[in-house]
Order: C-alpha cells, then sequence, then structure tokens
C-alpha cells in the first residue's frame, strides 16, 4: 500500500506533480490537500506496520510459551567401561594379595620387549608375535615397537627394585599386535604378574592363579593348568577357565572345547631373573600374563572382543 499510495509513481505523488498544470489559483489549496493526505496515510500506514508487528509478536509469545511444569530430561551419567571395571577389579585382588601396580610404557624396545625375556633375534616367537615396529632411529636398546606383551614390566620393575625383595608387582596395560578376527584386536589388554623372593615355588603360582579365578568368577570355577612354553618361563603353563558363554558344552569363543586360554604363567626363568638384576641362585618366582579382554568376554558373556572397542552405546550402556 505504501507503493501504491506514496511511492515514485503513487497516487499522492502523481498528484502532487500535476499542481504545476493547475490553474495558479487553486494550487495552494490543491498542494496543502495534497500534503495533508501524505502525511495522513504516511501516519496510517506506520500505524499498520506498528499493529501488524504486534501482532506477530503476540502470536509468537503464546505459541512459544514453555510449560515449566513438565518433567525434565534427566541427565546421563557416564560409568566405566566393561574393561575398566574388569581391570579394576584384578588390581583390587592383587592389590589385598600385596602386589603393587606398574605400569610402564606403550612403546617398548626391543631390548626390554624381547632380549631381556629370553626372545633373541631370529626366535620363533618374535614371529609369533607379529609386531608394529615405530618408524624411527633404533636406539641402543634396539628398535622402537608397540609392546607386544606386558612382559617387559618385569624387567623394567625388577630394575628399579634394584634387588630388594620381595619383588611382587601386577601391570595392567595395552599390548598391540597384528591380529583382527573374533576373539583378537590389534589392541587389547593384558595384566602381568610377578613375584620374586626367597624360596618360591610353583605352588604359590598355583595358589596365587587359583584365588585370582575364584574372586572374579566365584568360587565353584573350573580351572585347569596345561603344560605349555614361554620363553620367559620355565616350567611353563597355560591356565584356561570353563566357559561361561556355554557352560563348558562348547560354542564359538571356547572353540567347541568348553575352556578358554586365560593367561600364560611360569617360573621365572633364570636368565630373565639375571636381565632384572637378581640371582637365580638365590631367588626363584613366578610370572603370569593374563588376557584382560578374554577374562571379560567370559565373565560378560560376550562372544565377539570386537563389541568392546566399537564404542556403541548400546553395548556399553549394559554394563
Ligand atoms: N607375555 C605372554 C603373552 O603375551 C603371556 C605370559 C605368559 C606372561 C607366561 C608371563 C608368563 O609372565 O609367565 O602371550
Amino acid at each position: 500500500m505504501r507503493v501504491q499510495y506514496l511511492g515514485r509513481k503513487g497516487v499522492i505523488t502523481s498528484a502532487l506533480r500535476v499542481l504545476g498544470q493547475l490553474p495558479a489559483e487553486e494550487r495552494p489549496a490543491q498542494g496543502a490537500l495534497a500534503n495533508q493526505l501524505r502525511t495522513e496515510i504516511g501516519q496510517a500506514l506506520e500505524e499498520a506496520r506498528g499493529a501488524l508487528a504486534r501482532r506477530t509478536l503476540d502470536r509468537r509469545l503464546v505459541e512459544e510459551t514453555i510449560d515449566i511444569t513438565l518433567p525434565g530430561y534427566p541427565p546421563t551419567i557416564g560409568h566405566p567401561h566393561p574393561l575398566i571395571i574388569l581391570r579394576n577389579d584384578i588390581e583390587d585382588i592383587f592389590a589385598a594379595m600385596g602386589f603393587t601396580m606398574s605400569l610402564g610404557p606403550e612403546i617398548e624396545d626391543e631390548w626390554h620387549n624381547f632380549e631381556a625375556l629370553n626372545i633373541p633375534p631370529g626366535h620363533p616367537a618374535r614371529e609369533m608375535q607379529d609386531s608394529f615396529y615405530i618408524d624411527a632411529a633404533p636406539t641402543g636398546t634396539g628398535r622402537l615397537l608397540l609392546r607386544t606383551q606386558m612382559s617387559p614390566v618385569q624387567i623394567r620393575f625388577m630394575r628399579a627394585q634394584a634387588g630388594r625383595l620381595p619383588v611382587r608387582m601386577v601391570a595392567p596395560g595395552r599390548v598391540y599386535r597384528r591380529d583382527d578376527d573374533a576373539t583378537h584386536s590389534p589392541m587389547f589388554h593384558q595384566c602381568e604378574g610377578l613375584l620374586v623372593d626367597h624360596g618360591i615355588s610353583f605352588a604359590h603360582l598355583k595358589g596365587v592363579l587359583s584365588a585370582l579365578a575364584h574372586r572374579l568368577f566365584g568360587p565353584s570355577t573350573r580351572i585347569r593348568f596345561r603344560p605349555s612354553y614361554f620363553p620367559f618361563t620355565e616350567p611353563s603353563v597355560e591356565v584356561d577357565v570353563g566357559c561361561t558363554l556355554c557352560n563348558g558344552h562348547g560354542c564359538r569363543t571356547c572353540k567347541q572345547s568348553g575352556w578358554v586360554e586365560v593367561l600364560g604363567a611360569g617360573m621365572v626363568h633364570p636368565r630373565v631373573l639375571e636381565a632384572g638384576g637378581y640371582d637365580p641362585e638365590e631367588v626363584s618366582g613366578f610370572a603370569f600374563g593374563l588376557g584382560i579382554d578374554r577374562l571379560a568376554m567370559l565373565r560378560y558373556q560376550v562372544d565377539d572382543i570386537r563389541a568392546f572397542y566399537e564404542g556403541d552405546m548400546r553395548c556399553s550402556e549394559q554394563f
């Protein structure tokens, strides 16, 4: 309407423009009239514009009313990941038995990760644990790699203890290998354990590991020790736990055997004690390395290790 009446080609503007063609005596009256009209129309338009704006605002205020009496959304509270819950429980069990926690670096060197653990260059175990090497200049202690096991922390801890006894530590942490399937992830978690003192025997090893299994899975849990081989222990065993996913009947997780291997262990090899600065003629010890992810699969009856790493909230919210 503003354009129609007051615009450059509008009604009032045109009336003012033709004023000059009127007889001289009519001009003042017609001019005054046209000016008055222009003012009045201008004011009317302003009022209308104001009224429209108020109406729009009123409508918005009504439409956007917030009902503050509605109940709010409860905040989602985070919680630890199942692997962390289990790791904390394992730490508590060992802390109660007097073990000290130690961590060690995720980027290791070949000496700590292999040599000091009696795995010399060319040893088949180095192929067995297909490693992620770091693209960096080798150090005085060999090439750098992502640690393939938690066992190097044994060496670091013994050397830091500088001959003091007992040596009693657990080392939970991440390890890395070139593996990827339903029971293997390229990054996974282990907890290493080491106890060195005068007169430590295989009976101590069995006692500590049985206590662990029974505290984690309950007193009726079945475990078995199988003879095995590790370069850093002699003798060596592997320890299996009765499969909780199928109750021992056989399934994908236990590869139809009814048992799941959860840890390796043994009596610390004399060369490893020496690398740690201890005299194998004086002291003996046991060591073990358990797979936290495997234990978590058994404890929470999860049949694919990758479920722990995919970050799917539907999975993690259940724990
Ligand atoms: N480091 C071994 C692995 O990653 C696990 C292991 C086996 C650790 C026997 C030990 C041990 O301390 O005594 O497969």
